[in-house]
């Protein structure tokens, strides 16, 4: 036994997963302990369904180990996993009744079973399920998923939200151990899939087996979960309980994924200070003096009060009534705010907001700055991502000129060639300019996320080699925008890699 934690079911080490050159999921690591409802949570194409067909055996990972019940699985072919699937598009037989699908793999299965040879000893065999133990289990799959009364239906007669129960009574009719859904509930109307919401988790306490289950949903995660796993570009960003992923997350992505948030790029003001909103407030998390931080705050942790009690005055711009409580914007300088609160107040007027210590969540920021690896090609020009930047050499040696031979001469009349030189590539966030005029820049990228923090966007533009530019903007985009890339030559910072002393001539 590899895994001596016998609450343990299912544990996925160190696994990645490449297709092509690029990895669909990337250095994950998780824990499932038996019993668990565990869901995979994150937007299109960040690898949930790459990572639960390698549970189910039907992808190989490239490195890394998945144990089940402590031993390593990888060359379990599917049907010997204790595992069964339900996908989005459930693949019923549209031949066959409801009990007959449900009944299906029932009848191709063979178990062991001991029986008495010529001589009177035990000996086990590999045989059929009689018809009763069969029905036994389709009849108390038909219970679990509350169709006992359709089992001679059609299952074309059936609705989206019933054949959706067919297909889980035809997954737990195996007994699986682990029960993997792909986003079961995709297909259905908004109506239907809160119902199925109730029913599944109602179907997981009573099976009490492993759940996990797939979804882009993030209220469809935090109401029927016990532990979510953030998912971003086959990374995973936070596990955790559904309250802590709300109230703890762990990076501006998580907060703005998990339900609304203010998030206010801040910085450190001394011991337990931070400062944002254009104010000093109190704070419970340490951080190093002057860093920059993300700070993030639930609209329903702020309070609006008196103008001259709040910490920060601010005046009402927006009110919207959201059926148990008013949603307020309120603008607070340059910033926006939202704040929720069951008392009305009117859009004009001036307030003032405070928000307790323990409620401002302060996080690392995930980037600060875009750092490159790159090189000097022979027109002294700067190559990274890629592209080729126009850049300003003499920034690499103090007090240097380039002669006319394109050279580069320090003080003392040393010259150097930085043909080839490889240097770090630092680029301020507030420092990139994008442009929907795709000539304008160096490069083009898809904009592939955007997070808006106080009174800006920040946004990733990803470009086709995958090299990513962090921006800040207050200009409005679109996710999946094509934009093209621009850099101010005097904000390019570079540092030479190596000594220098190698490029002398
Ligand atoms: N067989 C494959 N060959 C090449 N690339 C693949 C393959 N399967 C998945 N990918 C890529 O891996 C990445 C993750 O895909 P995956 O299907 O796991 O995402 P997902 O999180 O399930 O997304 P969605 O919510 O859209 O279902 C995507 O970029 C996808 O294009
Ligand atoms: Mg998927």
């Amino acid at each position: 036994m590899e895994n001596e934690n016998k609450d343990v079911i299912i544990e996925l080490i160190d696994v990645n997963k490449k297709f092509d050159d690029s990895y669909a999921v990337e250095n994950f690591n998780l824990t499932v302990k038996k019993g668990q409802f565990v869901t995979f949570l994150g937007p299109s194409g960040c690898g949930k369904t790459t990572t639960l067909r390698m549970i189910a055996g039907f992808e190989i990972p490239t490195s890394g180990k998945i144990l089940l019940n402590g031993q390593d699985i990888a060359q379990l072919p599917p049907y010997l996993r204790p595992v069964n699937t339900v996908f989005q598009r459930y693949a019923l037989f549209p031949h066959l009744d409801v009990y007959d699908n449900i009944a299906f793999g029932l009848k191709m299965k063979r178990v062991e079973k001991v029986v008495k040879d010529r001589h009177g000893r035990d000996k086990i065999k590999k045989v059929k399920l009689s018809q009763k133990e069969i029905d036994e289990k389709v009849t108390r799959a038909l219970k679990i998923v509350d169709l006992e009364q359709f089992e001679s239906r059609n299952v074309t007669t059936l609705s989206g939200g019933q054949q959706q129960r067919v297909a889980i009574a035809r997954a737990i009719v195996n007994e699986p151990q682990i029960l993997l859904l792909d986003e079961p509930l995709g297909a259905l109307d908004l109506k239907m899939r809160k119902e199925m919401q109730v029913e599944l988790k109602n179907m997981h306490r009573k099976l009490g087996i492993t759940f996990i289950y797939v979804t882009h949903d993030q209220e469809e995660a935090l109401t029927m979960s016990d532990m979510i796993v953030v998912m971003k570009d086959g990374q995973i960003q936070q596990i955790g309980k559904p309250e802590d992923i709300y109230n703890e997350p762990a990076n501006a992505y998580v907060a703005d994924f998990i339900g609304e948030s203010n998030i206010y790029v801040g910085s450190m003001y001394g011991d337990k200070k931070v400062r944002f909103l254009g104010k000093v407030f109190d704070c419970v998390d340490d951080f190093p003096l002057h860093e920059k931080v993300d700070v993030v705050i639930r609209p329903e942790d702020f309070k609006i009060t008196k103008p001259e009690d709040g910490m920060v005055k601010g005046k009402i711009t927006d009110c919207i009534f959201k059926g148990i409580h008013y949603q307020y914007t309120i603008m607070v300088g340059k910033n926006e705010v939202l704040v929720q609160s069951t008392k009305e107040t009117p859009v004009g007027i001036e307030v003032g907001l405070s928000v307790k210590p323990d409620l401002i969540h302060i996080m690392k920021r995930n980037i600060s700055s875009n750092v490159y690896e790159g090189y000097i090609n022979k027109n002294n020009d700067l190559c990274f991502a890629e592209a080729t930047w126009e850049c300003d050499v003499t920034s690499l040696i103090k007090d240097s000129h380039i002669d006319e031979e394109g050279y580069l001469v320090d003080k003392g009349n040393k010259r150097y060639d930085l043909t080839d030189a490889e240097v770090t590539v630092e680029v301020d966030m507030n420092d990139i300019e994008i442009s929907d005029n795709l000539e304008e820049g160096n490069i083009t990228g898809e904009i592939i996320e955007m997070v808006y923090v106080g009174d800006h966007y920040r946004l990733i533009v990803r470009t086709e080699e995958e090299d990513d530019f962090a921006v800040d903007t207050e200009w409005t985009w679109n996710e999946n925008d094509i934009v093209s890339v621009k850099i101010p030559k005097e904000k390019i910072h570079m540092t030479l890699k190596g000594e220098l002393s190698k490029y002398e001539i």
